[in-house]
């Protein structure tokens, strides 16, 4: 990464740990809902709806057939939140690795051992790396994250991680910015370069929207195989499949060819 990606990354973590700080020193109501909006306004419903969005954005039937004996596999989020998340996919892994630029893993440690979870470690990342040893896990999902990192490079960054760590025949599910969410002029504008980046002055908002096929360019380049592309659904399971969301999913297959 150059000295100006760098920078912009530092810009971005600094505004994060400080928004999400402010939302701890809020309570535990406001730190839970902040990581998920529109779905969480107590920590309960944040958790029921983690679930939900594991079971329907997550465990993809493609997913599903892709991966076996879940129980003695390791799985890692990138951008765990308030862990809602992880909570679930605690119940479906022998162990899940948690990655976050945020400071507040002990708030999350501790609420989630109220919940009885104790099965899973927490991260703090710079942004743009996985903190595990190469061929080391079995799944990476991430899911409303990608939409917000800095620019192109760090998702590239990220994909290359993917790779590194996952062992062959392991699989990811990340979801990205969708690219048609732009205006049609700027779609124009960015389709050959394959990405629209933005410098939002606020945390949480969407600063990158990817084409689809600029993601399977770069995946194939990398040696992960796309074996399926799909959408995003709002609020899923409130009227599910009729209300699609803003990110679109890849699912990746490390083939190591
Ligand atoms: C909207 S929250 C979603 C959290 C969780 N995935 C969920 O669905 O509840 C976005 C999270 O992404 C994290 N994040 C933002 N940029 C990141 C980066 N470069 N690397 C890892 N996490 C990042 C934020 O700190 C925040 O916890």
């Amino acid at each position: 990464m150059n000295g100006q990606a760098f920078s912009v990354l530092t810009d971005h973590r600094q505004r994060y740990c400080a928004a999400i700080r402010q939302a701890r020193h809020e309570g535990t109501e406001a730190f839970q809902a902040w990581f998920n909006r529109e779905a969480a306004h107590t920590p309960q419903q944040a958790q029921v709806r983690g679930f939900w969005d594991f079971s329907v954005h997550i465990l993809t039937p493609t997913v599903c057939r892709l991966l076996s004996r879940p129980e003695n596999r390791i799985a890692l989020e990138i951008g765990y939140g308030g862990g809602r998340l992880l909570h679930a996919a605690c119940h479906y892994f022998q162990a899940v690795i948690g990655i976050d630029i945020h400071a507040e893993a002990d708030a999350v440690r501790d609420y989630l051992h109220t919940q009885g979870v104790t099965n899973f470690c927490l991260l703090q990342t710079d942004g743009a790396a996985l903190a595990c040893h190469d061929a080391s896990l079995d799944f990476i999902y991430s899911f409303i994250v990608l939409q917000h990192l800095p620019s192109f490079d760090v998702l590239a960054a990220y994909l290359r991680e993917v790779r590194r760590c996952l062992r062959v025949g392991g699989v990811a599910q990340l979801y990205v910015g969708t690219f048609s969410r732009l205006h049609p002029l700027y779609q124009l504008a960015c389709f050959a370069q394959g990405y629209k980046e933005t410098r939002p002055v606020e945390a949480n908002h969407i600063s990158l929207v990817v084409r689809v096929g600029r993601l399977k360019q770069i995946c194939r380049a990398l040696g992960l195989h796309m074996v399926e592309t799909g959408t995003s659904y709002f609020l899923a399971p409130d009227g599910y499949t009729r209300r699609p969301g803003g990110q679109t999913y890849v699912t990746l297959l490390n083939t190591n060819l």
